[in-house]
Protein backbone atom coordinates (compact mmCIF):
# COMPACT_ATOMS: atom_id res chain seq x y z
CA UNK A 1 0.00 0.00 0.00
CA UNK A 2 1.75 4.04 -0.61
CA UNK A 3 2.65 5.45 1.86
CA UNK A 4 2.67 2.03 4.38
CA UNK A 5 6.72 2.74 4.33
CA UNK A 6 6.26 6.25 6.09
CA UNK A 7 4.78 5.07 9.00
CA UNK A 8 6.68 1.91 9.58
CA UNK A 9 9.17 3.11 12.53
CA UNK A 10 11.67 0.40 13.55
CA UNK A 11 10.41 -1.14 16.45
CA UNK A 12 7.53 -0.94 19.31
CA UNK A 13 8.75 0.20 22.56
CA UNK A 14 6.34 -2.11 25.08
CA UNK A 15 6.55 -0.25 28.35
CA UNK A 16 5.57 -1.89 31.61
CA UNK A 17 2.56 0.31 33.51
CA UNK A 18 5.35 1.56 36.01
CA UNK A 19 6.06 5.21 36.97
CA UNK A 20 9.16 4.84 34.31
CA UNK A 21 6.90 3.43 31.44
CA UNK A 22 3.94 5.82 32.61
CA UNK A 23 6.59 9.14 32.13
CA UNK A 24 8.02 7.58 28.73
CA UNK A 25 4.59 7.12 27.02
CA UNK A 26 3.74 10.58 28.19
CA UNK A 27 6.96 11.61 26.71
CA UNK A 28 6.35 10.15 23.24
CA UNK A 29 2.37 11.17 22.93
CA UNK A 30 3.86 15.05 23.46
CA UNK A 31 6.28 14.61 20.93
CA UNK A 32 3.57 13.73 18.62
CA UNK A 33 4.29 9.85 18.59
CA UNK A 34 1.42 6.90 19.30
CA UNK A 35 1.48 5.06 22.01
CA UNK A 36 -1.29 2.75 22.55
CA UNK A 37 -2.55 2.13 26.19
CA UNK A 38 -4.90 0.37 28.43
CA UNK A 39 -8.53 1.43 29.43
CA UNK A 40 -10.97 -0.50 31.31
CA UNK A 41 -13.01 -1.01 27.72
CA UNK A 42 -10.23 -1.68 24.94
CA UNK A 43 -6.70 -0.67 24.48
CA UNK A 44 -6.42 2.72 22.31
CA UNK A 45 -4.09 3.74 20.06
CA UNK A 46 -3.12 6.91 21.84
CA UNK A 47 -2.09 10.66 19.61
CA UNK A 48 -2.35 14.21 20.87
CA UNK A 49 -5.76 15.42 19.65
CA UNK A 50 -4.38 19.16 19.75
CA UNK A 51 -1.69 17.61 17.67
CA UNK A 52 -3.15 17.48 13.73
CA UNK A 53 -0.02 15.14 12.26
CA UNK A 54 -0.28 12.96 15.15
CA UNK A 55 -3.98 12.24 14.88
CA UNK A 56 -3.12 11.69 11.25
CA UNK A 57 -1.10 9.26 11.71
CA UNK A 58 -3.39 7.35 14.07
CA UNK A 59 -5.78 7.04 11.13
CA UNK A 60 -2.49 5.43 8.98
CA UNK A 61 -1.81 3.49 11.71
CA UNK A 62 -5.15 1.65 11.79
CA UNK A 63 -5.59 2.10 7.76
CA UNK A 64 -8.56 3.53 8.26
CA UNK A 65 -10.15 4.64 4.66
CA UNK A 66 -11.29 7.85 5.96
CA UNK A 67 -11.16 9.86 8.85
CA UNK A 68 -13.84 8.95 11.36
CA UNK A 69 -14.40 10.90 13.89
CA UNK A 70 -12.26 10.07 17.74
CA UNK A 71 -13.16 10.04 21.34
CA UNK A 72 -11.11 12.38 22.98
CA UNK A 73 -9.62 11.05 26.30
CA UNK A 74 -9.16 13.10 29.86
CA UNK A 75 -7.96 12.44 32.86
CA UNK A 76 -11.14 14.60 34.31
CA UNK A 77 -14.48 15.96 33.88
CA UNK A 78 -12.65 19.85 34.49
CA UNK A 79 -10.31 18.86 31.72
CA UNK A 80 -13.09 17.40 29.29
CA UNK A 81 -15.33 20.20 29.98
CA UNK A 82 -12.75 22.87 28.55
CA UNK A 83 -13.51 21.38 25.42
CA UNK A 84 -16.98 21.00 25.18
CA UNK A 85 -20.35 22.72 26.34
CA UNK A 86 -21.26 20.40 29.19
CA UNK A 87 -25.52 20.43 29.12
CA UNK A 88 -26.87 19.54 32.64
CA UNK A 89 -27.79 16.21 31.44
CA UNK A 90 -24.05 15.90 30.73
CA UNK A 91 -23.21 16.55 33.89
CA UNK A 92 -25.76 14.11 35.58
CA UNK A 93 -24.30 11.52 33.73
CA UNK A 94 -20.53 12.54 34.06
CA UNK A 95 -21.09 12.47 38.12
CA UNK A 96 -22.79 9.04 37.81
CA UNK A 97 -20.19 7.12 35.19
CA UNK A 98 -17.09 8.98 35.07
CA UNK A 99 -14.79 7.58 35.19
CA UNK A 100 -16.30 5.29 33.08
CA UNK A 101 -17.02 3.45 29.84
CA UNK A 102 -19.84 6.04 29.18
CA UNK A 103 -18.56 8.37 25.92
CA UNK A 104 -20.43 11.73 25.37
CA UNK A 105 -21.14 13.66 22.13
CA UNK A 106 -21.23 17.05 22.64
CA UNK A 107 -21.26 20.74 21.01
CA UNK A 108 -17.30 21.63 20.56
CA UNK A 109 -16.42 24.96 22.33
CA UNK A 110 -15.15 27.53 19.75
CA UNK A 111 -11.65 27.73 22.46
CA UNK A 112 -11.20 23.85 22.05
CA UNK A 113 -7.46 22.89 20.99
CA UNK A 114 -8.88 19.73 20.03
CA UNK A 115 -7.93 19.23 15.70
CA UNK A 116 -10.54 19.34 13.61
CA UNK A 117 -9.38 16.15 12.16
CA UNK A 118 -9.96 14.21 15.50
CA UNK A 119 -13.04 15.20 15.41
CA UNK A 120 -13.66 14.80 11.25
CA UNK A 121 -14.79 18.65 10.70
CA UNK A 122 -17.91 18.40 12.78
CA UNK A 123 -18.65 20.34 15.41
CA UNK A 124 -19.32 18.05 18.00
CA UNK A 125 -16.66 16.13 20.32
CA UNK A 126 -16.89 12.83 21.63
CA UNK A 127 -15.40 12.94 24.85
CA UNK A 128 -14.63 10.28 27.43
CA UNK A 129 -12.62 9.52 31.43
CA UNK A 130 -11.54 5.91 31.40
CA UNK A 131 -11.60 4.05 34.50
CA UNK A 132 -8.64 2.75 34.53
CA UNK A 133 -5.84 3.99 36.96
CA UNK A 134 -2.54 3.49 34.50
CA UNK A 135 -4.41 5.25 32.06
CA UNK A 136 -5.49 8.32 34.38
CA UNK A 137 -2.29 8.61 35.54
CA UNK A 138 -1.01 8.75 31.66
CA UNK A 139 -3.70 11.00 30.69
CA UNK A 140 -2.89 13.72 33.50
CA UNK A 141 0.72 13.50 32.85
CA UNK A 142 -0.02 14.02 28.67
CA UNK A 143 -2.00 17.28 30.02
CA UNK A 144 -3.33 17.10 26.58
CA UNK A 145 -6.61 15.37 25.03
CA UNK A 146 -5.46 12.08 23.82
CA UNK A 147 -7.44 10.87 20.55
CA UNK A 148 -7.70 7.02 21.18
CA UNK A 149 -9.59 4.76 18.94
CA UNK A 150 -9.63 1.01 19.70
CA UNK A 151 -5.87 0.03 18.86
CA UNK A 152 -6.60 -2.57 16.14
CA UNK A 153 -6.17 -2.07 12.27
CA UNK A 154 -9.28 -1.25 10.54
CA UNK A 155 -12.06 -3.35 10.67
CA UNK A 156 -10.32 -5.78 12.92
CA UNK A 157 -11.48 -6.96 16.56
CA UNK A 158 -10.37 -4.57 19.14
CA UNK A 159 -7.75 -5.26 21.27
CA UNK A 160 -8.37 -6.20 25.01
CA UNK A 161 -4.44 -7.20 25.72
CA UNK A 162 -1.22 -5.55 25.00
CA UNK A 163 -0.65 -9.07 22.95
CA UNK A 164 -3.26 -8.37 20.54
CA UNK A 165 -2.34 -4.70 19.96
CA UNK A 166 1.33 -5.69 19.04
CA UNK A 167 -0.77 -8.72 16.49
CA UNK A 168 -1.35 -5.75 14.42
CA UNK A 169 0.12 -2.49 14.92
CA UNK A 170 3.89 -3.97 16.02
CA UNK A 171 6.38 -1.55 14.21
CA UNK A 172 3.80 0.78 13.32
CA UNK A 173 3.17 2.92 16.62
CA UNK A 174 6.01 4.19 19.13
CA UNK A 175 5.01 2.12 21.76
CA UNK A 176 2.61 0.04 23.99
CA UNK A 177 1.56 0.60 27.45
CA UNK A 178 0.91 -2.91 29.06
CA UNK A 179 -1.74 -2.44 31.81
CA UNK A 180 -2.75 -5.81 31.34
CA UNK A 181 -6.33 -6.91 30.43
CA UNK A 182 -8.68 -4.84 30.12
CA UNK A 183 -11.34 -5.23 32.68
CA UNK A 184 -14.57 -3.99 30.89
CA UNK A 185 -13.94 -5.91 27.39
CA UNK A 186 -16.62 -3.57 25.11
CA UNK A 187 -15.86 -0.01 23.90
CA UNK A 188 -17.38 2.60 25.66
CA UNK A 189 -21.70 3.27 25.26
CA UNK A 190 -21.70 6.49 23.06
CA UNK A 191 -24.37 8.69 23.51
CA UNK A 192 -25.36 11.88 21.48
CA UNK A 193 -26.19 14.36 23.85
CA UNK A 194 -25.72 17.38 21.35
CA UNK A 195 -29.58 17.07 20.01
CA UNK A 196 -32.72 18.19 21.44
CA UNK A 197 -33.24 14.29 22.84
CA UNK A 198 -30.15 11.40 24.30
CA UNK A 199 -29.53 9.52 21.17
CA UNK A 200 -27.67 5.79 21.92
CA UNK A 201 -25.04 5.88 19.14
CA UNK A 202 -23.42 2.79 20.76
CA UNK A 203 -24.34 -0.45 23.10
CA UNK A 204 -21.39 -0.20 25.25
CA UNK A 205 -20.13 -0.70 28.64
CA UNK A 206 -22.54 1.13 30.20
CA UNK A 207 -25.87 -0.21 29.45
CA UNK A 208 -28.85 1.51 28.01
CA UNK A 209 -30.64 0.70 31.44
CA UNK A 210 -28.06 2.19 33.66
CA UNK A 211 -28.67 5.54 31.31
CA UNK A 212 -32.04 5.42 30.87
CA UNK A 213 -32.15 5.49 35.01
CA UNK A 214 -30.90 8.80 35.22
CA UNK A 215 -32.28 10.51 32.04
CA UNK A 216 -35.44 8.91 31.09
CA UNK A 217 -35.77 7.26 28.10
CA UNK A 218 -33.22 7.84 25.28
CA UNK A 219 -33.43 7.23 21.76
CA UNK A 220 -31.90 4.42 19.70
CA UNK A 221 -29.58 5.35 17.01
CA UNK A 222 -30.66 3.79 13.16
CA UNK A 223 -30.12 -0.05 12.96
CA UNK A 224 -26.50 -0.30 11.43
CA UNK A 225 -26.30 -0.11 7.93
CA UNK A 226 -23.73 -0.85 5.42
CA UNK A 227 -23.72 2.49 4.10
CA UNK A 228 -21.53 5.25 3.37
CA UNK A 229 -23.45 8.01 5.79
CA UNK A 230 -23.42 7.12 9.25
CA UNK A 231 -23.59 9.23 12.29
CA UNK A 232 -21.09 7.11 13.78
CA UNK A 233 -18.53 4.99 11.91
CA UNK A 234 -18.86 2.10 14.81
CA UNK A 235 -22.09 1.88 13.25
CA UNK A 236 -20.82 0.23 10.08
CA UNK A 237 -22.41 -3.41 9.55
CA UNK A 238 -18.94 -5.14 9.21
CA UNK A 239 -16.97 -4.45 12.12
CA UNK A 240 -15.50 -6.46 14.35
CA UNK A 241 -15.14 -8.80 11.61
CA UNK A 242 -12.53 -12.29 12.48
CA UNK A 243 -11.29 -13.85 9.06
CA UNK A 244 -13.73 -16.70 9.68
CA UNK A 245 -17.72 -16.00 8.82
CA UNK A 246 -19.65 -15.36 12.14
CA UNK A 247 -23.02 -17.42 12.70
CA UNK A 248 -24.96 -15.64 15.16
CA UNK A 249 -27.27 -17.74 17.88
CA UNK A 250 -26.29 -21.07 16.95
CA UNK A 251 -28.00 -23.66 18.96
CA UNK A 252 -26.15 -26.33 17.51
CA UNK A 253 -22.34 -26.55 16.16
CA UNK A 254 -21.58 -28.55 12.64
CA UNK A 255 -18.06 -29.92 12.72
CA UNK A 256 -16.58 -27.73 10.25
CA UNK A 257 -17.53 -24.93 12.93
CA UNK A 258 -15.30 -23.10 16.06
CA UNK A 259 -17.47 -22.65 18.71
CA UNK A 260 -18.26 -19.43 20.98
CA UNK A 261 -20.17 -20.55 24.16
CA UNK A 262 -22.44 -19.15 26.20
CA UNK A 263 -23.54 -21.38 29.32
CA UNK A 264 -23.27 -25.31 28.25
CA UNK A 265 -21.53 -25.72 25.10
CA UNK A 266 -24.06 -26.79 22.44
CA UNK A 267 -23.39 -30.87 21.88
CA UNK A 268 -20.59 -32.21 20.24
CA UNK A 269 -18.51 -29.24 19.58
CA UNK A 270 -15.17 -29.54 19.20
CA UNK A 271 -13.03 -26.24 19.45
CA UNK A 272 -14.33 -24.18 22.33
CA UNK A 273 -14.17 -21.06 23.56
CA UNK A 274 -16.11 -20.44 26.74
CA UNK A 275 -17.15 -16.87 27.42
CA UNK A 276 -18.72 -17.48 30.88
CA UNK A 277 -19.38 -20.99 31.91
CA UNK A 278 -22.40 -19.37 34.26
CA UNK A 279 -23.77 -17.67 31.45
CA UNK A 280 -22.71 -13.81 33.31
CA UNK A 281 -22.85 -11.22 30.75
CA UNK A 282 -20.03 -8.95 32.29
CA UNK A 283 -18.00 -11.98 32.42
CA UNK A 284 -18.50 -12.74 28.76
CA UNK A 285 -18.09 -9.23 27.57
CA UNK A 286 -14.36 -8.81 29.12
CA UNK A 287 -13.69 -12.46 27.22
CA UNK A 288 -15.33 -11.49 23.84
CA UNK A 289 -12.39 -10.57 21.73
CA UNK A 290 -10.17 -12.23 23.03
CA UNK A 291 -12.58 -15.06 22.35
CA UNK A 292 -12.74 -14.36 18.67
CA UNK A 293 -9.44 -13.81 18.14
CA UNK A 294 -8.36 -16.77 19.72
CA UNK A 295 -10.94 -19.26 17.47
CA UNK A 296 -10.70 -16.99 14.72
CA UNK A 297 -6.60 -18.56 14.54
CA UNK A 298 -7.04 -21.37 16.09
CA UNK A 299 -10.22 -22.64 13.60
CA UNK A 300 -7.62 -21.64 11.06
CA UNK A 301 -5.12 -23.32 11.80
CA UNK A 302 -7.78 -26.47 12.04
CA UNK A 303 -8.97 -26.09 9.06
CA UNK A 304 -12.95 -24.97 10.32
CA UNK A 305 -14.75 -22.68 8.26
CA UNK A 306 -17.27 -21.25 10.83
CA UNK A 307 -17.63 -19.53 14.28
CA UNK A 308 -20.68 -20.09 15.50
CA UNK A 309 -22.20 -18.19 18.36
CA UNK A 310 -24.66 -19.14 20.82
CA UNK A 311 -27.57 -17.07 21.86
CA UNK A 312 -26.36 -14.22 24.40
CA UNK A 313 -29.96 -12.35 25.77
CA UNK A 314 -30.00 -8.85 24.46
CA UNK A 315 -30.55 -6.79 27.76
CA UNK A 316 -28.15 -4.92 29.94
CA UNK A 317 -23.91 -6.07 28.62
CA UNK A 318 -25.84 -8.23 26.70
CA UNK A 319 -26.82 -5.44 24.07
CA UNK A 320 -23.21 -4.31 23.30
CA UNK A 321 -22.22 -8.00 23.11
CA UNK A 322 -25.00 -8.74 20.71
CA UNK A 323 -24.10 -5.49 18.86
CA UNK A 324 -20.81 -6.83 17.77
CA UNK A 325 -21.30 -9.77 17.14
CA UNK A 326 -23.71 -9.05 14.94
CA UNK A 327 -21.21 -6.18 13.01
CA UNK A 328 -18.48 -9.57 13.14
CA UNK A 329 -21.35 -11.77 11.52
CA UNK A 330 -22.61 -8.84 9.01
CA UNK A 331 -22.16 -9.37 5.07
CA UNK A 332 -18.47 -8.01 4.48
CA UNK A 333 -18.10 -4.96 2.09
O1 LIG B 1 -14.04 2.28 24.71
C1 LIG B 1 -13.80 3.07 23.77
O2 LIG B 1 -14.59 3.93 23.42
C2 LIG B 1 -12.43 2.93 23.09
C3 LIG B 1 -11.36 3.30 24.11
C4 LIG B 1 -9.97 3.31 23.50
O3 LIG B 1 -11.65 4.54 24.70
N1 LIG B 1 -12.37 3.75 21.92
C5 LIG B 1 -13.08 3.47 20.79
O4 LIG B 1 -12.85 4.37 19.77
O5 LIG B 1 -13.84 2.54 20.70
P1 LIG B 1 -13.35 4.09 18.26
O6 LIG B 1 -12.72 5.16 17.44
O7 LIG B 1 -13.05 2.69 17.88
O8 LIG B 1 -14.87 4.35 18.36
C6 LIG B 1 -15.36 5.66 18.61
C7 LIG B 1 -16.82 5.74 18.27
C8 LIG B 1 -17.03 5.60 16.79
O9 LIG B 1 -18.19 4.85 16.57
C9 LIG B 1 -17.17 7.05 16.35
O10 LIG B 1 -17.90 7.19 15.17
C10 LIG B 1 -17.89 7.66 17.53
O11 LIG B 1 -17.31 7.05 18.64
N2 LIG B 1 -17.69 9.13 17.57
C11 LIG B 1 -16.55 9.78 17.86
N3 LIG B 1 -16.74 11.12 17.76
C12 LIG B 1 -18.02 11.30 17.39
C13 LIG B 1 -18.81 12.45 17.11
N4 LIG B 1 -18.32 13.69 17.21
N5 LIG B 1 -20.09 12.25 16.75
C14 LIG B 1 -20.61 10.99 16.66
N6 LIG B 1 -19.91 9.87 16.90
C15 LIG B 1 -18.63 10.02 17.27
MG1 LIG C 1 -12.93 0.56 16.98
Amino acid sequence: MAGEAAIRTSMTEILPANPDGIVRAAELLRAGSLVAFGTETVYGLGGDATNATAVASIFAAKGRPRFNPLISHYPADVAAFEDVVASSVARRLADAFWPGPLTLVLPRKAGSHVSLIAAAGLDTLAVRIPAQRDALLLLAAVNRPVAAPSANRSGQVSPTTAAHVLEGLRGRIAAVLDSGPCAVGVESTVLDLSGARPVLLRPGGVTAEAIEAIVGPIETGAPPAATDVVRSPGQLASHYAPSLPVRMDARDVAPDEALLAFGPPCQGAGLVYQLSETAELVQAAARLFDGLRWLDAEGTRRGLHNIAVMPVPERGLGRALNDRLRRAAAPRG
